[in-house]
């Protein structure tokens, strides 16, 4: 059943509208400072939306995985967030200081009137959002006439209060997705229904173990799975080549032994790859099939990205998760760049998801080229697969 959105609401002028995004945004580790805002530019259309149409908007997020005390985490407070969700959405957005749902959030919630903005304090700050906490629900719940989810990269999140307990709670008030869920929700669902053919997948990063049931997913639907990064090694160590010193746990081996079978069917190794020496990366050589010892693989060969650049020219879809190469290292982000270049020009329409993923794309300036890039990393893994969201149970239905 399709799922209301904002577009659904009725008049909201004068309401308090609870809005759960995914301001999960990157941090530099030494700063602690946002080093992409993708996901909250990606929110203001919703927000903007809301005031609009007159409402007042309290929007609440979680901040990275804190462990207990917020005074340790101090790189995980919402200000800088709050901050910059109102320098890019042109007015101030509120922030208090003190616990998440505390007197002082809560006279600030409902203190506010149409146009006005707030951010809670981070919610993992409080253990019970982790654990669908129905107290913490209801004081959250309190707070709003309306509840919207526009949070895509926290969907898969079955035991977020926010994402759960807060609707659930909210039962019989308008429960609505926002523009971002609503976008996310059919793009993927055009991808994994009645795609364009042919379709390719383009898989890269560096667990098999933690992709293993994405993969199957993909097999059932996509034409082609062309494989790069790490896991590259690791179906060539399943299948007896040896990868130099690239060292890779044994369940990652034996996850890849099960999808041998598809290999040289539906799924495509690297014919080649740009290796390092492991004691000096400056110096580089490219393989085809065995890396020799004292060498580890750091990005698709020349040859191979020419291979994968002519499927994904003649593809109808191309889904791409994971980079195919260290690009973070400029040496070694050929592979990557020629991907993300490759699917900017096909033809074909092009998604990409997963946080790494995105950045990489956008780093290189191919975003807005492609057809969609989701905020999602685990969610849309997780939603390509099948998996149904509790998250999505608690929407209205159109
Ligand atoms: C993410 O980035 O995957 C989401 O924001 C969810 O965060 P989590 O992985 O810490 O649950
Ligand atoms: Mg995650």
């Amino acid at each position: 059943m399709p799922k209301k959105t904002i577009s659904d609401l009725p008049d909201v002028t004068g309401k308090r509208v609870l809005i759960r995004v995914d301001f999960n945004v990157p941090l530099d580790k030494k700063t602690g400072a946002i080093t992409n805002d993708r996901r909250i530019r990606a929110a203001l259309p919703t927000v903007q939306a809301l005031l609009d149409k007159g409402a007042a908007v309290i929007a609440m997020s979680h901040l990275g995985r804190p462990k207990g005390d917020p005074a340790l985490d101090a790189n995980l407070h919402m200000d800088k967030v709050a901050a910059r969700f109102g320098e890019l959405l042109g007015r101030p957005v509120k922030k208090v200081a003190g616990d998440v749902i505390g007197p002082d959030a809560r006279a600030a919630a409902l203190a506010l009137k149409a146009g006005e903005v707030m951010l809670l304090e981070n919610l993992r700050f409080d253990a019970r959002e982790q654990k669908n906490d129905p107290d913490f629900a209801h004081a959250i719940a309190a707070l709003g006439d309306v509840y919207v989810n526009d949070a895509f990269g926290t969907c898969h999140n079955d035991k977020d209060a926010s994402m759960v307990a807060v609707p659930a709670t909210m039962a019989g008030k308008p429960r609505v997705l926002g523009f971002l869920v609503a976008k996310e929700l059919e793009v993927i669902d055009g991808l994994m229904g009645s795609p364009k053919r042919p379709v390719m997948a383009v898989m890269g990063g560096a667990k098999v173990s933690d992709k293993v049931k994405f993969i199957q997913a993909l097999l059932g639907k996509v034409d082609h799975l062309l494989i790069g990064g790490k896991m590259t090694y690791t179906f060539l160590k399943a299948k007896g080549v040896a990868v130099g010193n690239m060292q890779i746990a044994d369940e990652e081996v034996a996850a890849a032994k099960n999808l041998l079978p598809h290999v040289g069917t539906k799924i495509t190794l690297p014919v080649d790859s740009l290796c390092a020496k492991s004691d000096d990366l400056n110096a580089t050589q490219v393989f085809e099939g065995e890396i020799p010892a004292g060498f580890e693989g750091v990005d698709i060969g020349p040859k191979t990205l020419a291979v994968y650049s002519d499927k994904i020219k003649q593809a109808g879809t191309v889904i791409w998760n994971g980079p195919v190469g260290w690009f973070e290292k400029p040496a070694f982000s050929t592979g990557t760049k020629g991907i993300a270049a490759a699917m900017a020009a096909s033809p074909a329409v092009t998604v990409v998801g997963g946080g790494e993923t995105a950045e990489a794309v956008e780093q290189f300036g191919y975003d807005a080229r492609m057809t969609h890039v989701s905020t999602g990393g685990g969610a849309f893994l997780a939603y390509v697969e099948g998996k149904k969201f509790a998250s999505l149970a608690q929407i209205d239905e159109t």
